[in-house]
This record gives C-alpha cells, sequence and structure tokens, in this order.
C-alpha cells in the first residue's frame, strides 16, 4: 500500500485511547502508522504498552522546562525527528502555545469526553449529570488555539442513565472514545476530508460519525 501517515499520539497519564489507536492501526490496510508515542508525565503508564508495541516512546517532562516555549522546543525536535506527519492528543494534559498550534494547523487532533460545543474543559462527566441531560458522549476535533474547540470530526453519543454516576457515565462514553478516535485518524490519515469554517466535510455525503443512542 501507500506509505502511511507517520502519527505521533500525546499522552500524560494511562493511555488507553493510545491504546486503541495503537491496536487499529496494526491492521495492514490502515492509513496510519503510529511512529511516536510522547508524555510529558515520564511515569505515563501509556508509555510501556507503546514500547511493549514496538513503538518509539520519548517522555518530555514539562517540569524541567523554564516555560511552554522551551518545552515545546523539545517536543518539536523529536517530532523532527521521527519525521511525524499528524498528532492525536489522547488525554494530553498540557496547553499547546498559539504558535505551536499554528505549526500543527489542520493536523493534530484531540479527543474530548463531551459531546463539544458542550462541556469544554474538565469534568465533563460530573457536569452533564448535574445538568440532567439524556445524552452525553465524546468528540474528535481539529485543534485550534482555543481549548476544546476547532472542526469537529466524529462524535458518538451514549445515554445518560438514572443510576448513573460520573465514573459509570464516563465508562460508558470511554467506551465509544475507543471507537471514533481510530475511525477519526481513519478519516484523517485518508486526505479526504475537508475543512469548511467549522465544519469537516467526507465528501461522500455519509456522515462521519456514528449516533449510538440507545
Ligand atoms: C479521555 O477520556 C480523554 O477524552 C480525556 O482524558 C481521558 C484520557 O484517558 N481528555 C481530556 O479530557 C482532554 N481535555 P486515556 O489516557 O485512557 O486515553
Amino acid at each position: 500500500m501507500t506509505q502511511r501517515l507517520r502519527t505521533a499520539v500525546f499522552i500524560s497519564g494511562r493511555g488507553s485511547n493510545m491504546q486503541s489507536l495503537i491496536l487499529a492501526a496494526r491492521a495492514p490496510d490502515f492509513p496510519a502508522e503510529i511512529a511516536l508515542v510522547l508524555s510529558n508525565r515520564p511515569d505515563a503508564a501509556g508509555l510501556r504498552f507503546a514500547a511493549d508495541h514496538g513503538i518509539a516512546t520519548a517522555a518530555v517532562d514539562h517540569k524541567i522546562y523554564a516555560g511552554r516555549e522551551a518545552f515545546e522546543a523539545s517536543v518539536q525536535a523529536l517530532l523532527d525527528v521521527h519525521r511525524i506527519e499528524l498528532i492525536c492528543l489522547a488525554g494530553f494534559m498540557r496547553l499547546l502555545t498559539a504558535g505551536f498550534v499554528a505549526r500543527w494547523q489542520n493536523r493534530m487532533i484531540n479527543i474530548h469526553p463531551a459531546l463539544l460545543p458542550a462541556y469544554r474543559g474538565l469534568h465533563t462527566h460530573e457536569r452533564a449529570l448535574q445538568d440532567g441531560v439524556k445524552i452525553h458522549g465524546c468528540t474528535v476535533h481539529f485543534v485550534v488555539p482555543a481549548m476544546d474547540e476547532g472542526p469537529i470530526i466524529a462524535q458518538a453519543a451514549v445515554p445518560v442513565l438514572d443510576e448513573d454516576t460520573p465514573d459509570s457515565l464516563g465508562k460508558r462514553v470511554l467506551e465509544q472514545e475507543h471507537k471514533i478516535y481510530p475511525l477519526a485518524l481513519q478519516l484523517v490519515a485518508q486526505g479526504r476530508l475537508t475543512i469548511d469554517g467549522n465544519r469537516v466535510k467526507s465528501g461522500s455525503g455519509a456522515s462521519v460519525a456514528p449516533l449510538i443512542v440507545s
């Protein structure tokens, strides 16, 4: 097959979304290759999984840098060394500067545990329960300088149940995250998406997002 898109996954911890990307990318016809997993936390559990799967890993500890620009310069150097073409943020809990985001415009995607534009930021499941919404979910989007904004590639919805706690709801959402992130990466890596303002179009006329509501 043609060259696969060289992709880096940025994590800060557990890395379950990273795992779903690595496993999906093992399929021979998957259009992206996970070429690097990078964490800003040296103790991130996900680094071990990536290394065990033969993927290059790097820890760039943000705490030892004087500021965000210096941290990002080290990150960029690693991206250059590994000839990275696309970045997937997967539970990466560091804000990136506008300069870094601009450099990776339309080449960096993120997963967020809510149906954006609702519930940007943290504690999305607690806030959804407090508001009494009946449908919650997750979103994969292109990264822009404003946090948790940017053109939406895929979303999945889940029902909110009477007995839900933030944990049980978060677990149901996470199962969907593990489905839509590989799907979104595949769509981006196939190179057939167009970005029209805030709208991402697949060109096929088909919805790029599974709607999973029961
Ligand atoms: C995921 O739920 C992801 O959507 C969320 O952090 C979790 C990381 O889990 N990301 C954010 O909240 C970013 N704003 P993981 O390390 O197991 O993939």
